[in-house]
């Protein structure tokens, strides 16, 4: 299948060189997932997906949304773009919604901006993706804040707001990392299933590799601004080619057990919220 993102070459230099040369595909269904060390690149890549750089980054290479180009794309024109056909899930949910609206607020003035709906269409919408994240009982929660949710609801609430516009790539930048691990298995499990449902193109940005042995497809390891392995999942988990990958398998909690314990855990599911 052909990839409905793709990236080639992308270099990011802010004063200095941070991302050097990575190329990467996006393919709808499937999570690819990206991993390494702090400091490694990880979310300039995902900023660069977005136009999110800050304005004097200077930046090489191509970013591809189907025929499109999108790094450099004229700000407005990018605006149009993120949030409709990328959309994005941040670490801290607070980063993404407003405190002082309601949830309801938040998910109709989105959907109507961008997809015009009326009102009542806009709710009824809004309700839907609520259920669809399972969020319970989405006619209450779309009059409350987001304060009144737990981390873990809040970031469902994200999660559907995202979603909203039914978006063909969605950048999940360390989303599970300030959850309660006994939440984190839950998200999880619930982007997988968004993923194959909505047949999203995923970009699953984190240090995390027992996250990734646990829910990615493919798995890309940054380090000092390059891709050093990029494999399907199985063959990086157990086949590792280069150094820098091995030793960040060996460092996993229980290395190879703990990483078969990670998948059975977001197999599983569950967990409080
Ligand atoms: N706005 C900026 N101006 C200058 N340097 C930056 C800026 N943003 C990031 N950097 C630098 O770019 C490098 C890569 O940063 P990035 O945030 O992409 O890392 P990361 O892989 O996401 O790390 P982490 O796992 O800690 O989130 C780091 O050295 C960082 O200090
Ligand atoms: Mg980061």
């Amino acid at each position: 299948m052909s990839p409905v993102l793709t990236i080639r070459d992308l270099t990011i230099s802010i004063g200095r060189p941070l991302v050097r040369g990575i190329s990467l595909d996006l393919t709808a269904g499937r999570i690819h997932g990206l991993a390494g060390e702090s400091g490694s690149g990880k979310t300039l890549t995902s900023l660069a997906m977005l136009g999110l750089l800050p304005a004097h980054a200077e930046t090489g290479g191509s970013i591809r949304l189907g025929e499109q180009e999108i790094l450099g794309m004229p700000r407005r024109a990018l605006n149009r773009l993120r949030g409709r056909r990328i959309a994005m899930v941040f670490q801290d949910p607070s980063t993404s919604l407003h405190p002082q609206l309601t949830v309801g607020r938040q998910l109709t003035d989105h959907v109507r901006t961008h997809l015009r709906l009326s009102k009542d269409a806009a709710r009824r919408h809004a309700v839907e993706l609520l259920e669809r994240v399972h969020v319970p009982d989405p006619e209450h929660a779309l009059r409350r804040y987001p304060h009144q949710f737990s981390g873990g609801q809040r970031q469902r609430i994200s999660i559907a707001s995202a979603l909203a516009c039914d978006p063909e790539v969605l950048l999940a930048d360390e989303p599970t990392t300030a959850l309660d691990v006994t939440v984190q298995a839950g998200i999880l499990q619930l982007l997988r299933s968004l993923t194959e449902e909505r047949d999203l193109a995923v970009l699953l940005v984190t240090h995390d590799l027992g996250v990734m042995s646990a829910i990615a497809d493919d798995v890309s390891v940054m380090r000092q601004g390059r891709i050093v392995e990029s494999a399907p999942r199985h063959q990086l988990f157990h086949a590792p080619q280069d150094e820098y990958t091995r030793s960040l398998l060996e460092a996993l909690p229980g290395a190879r057990d703990g990483r078969d314990e990670a998948a059975a855990a977001a197999e599983g599911g569950g967990g409080d919220d």
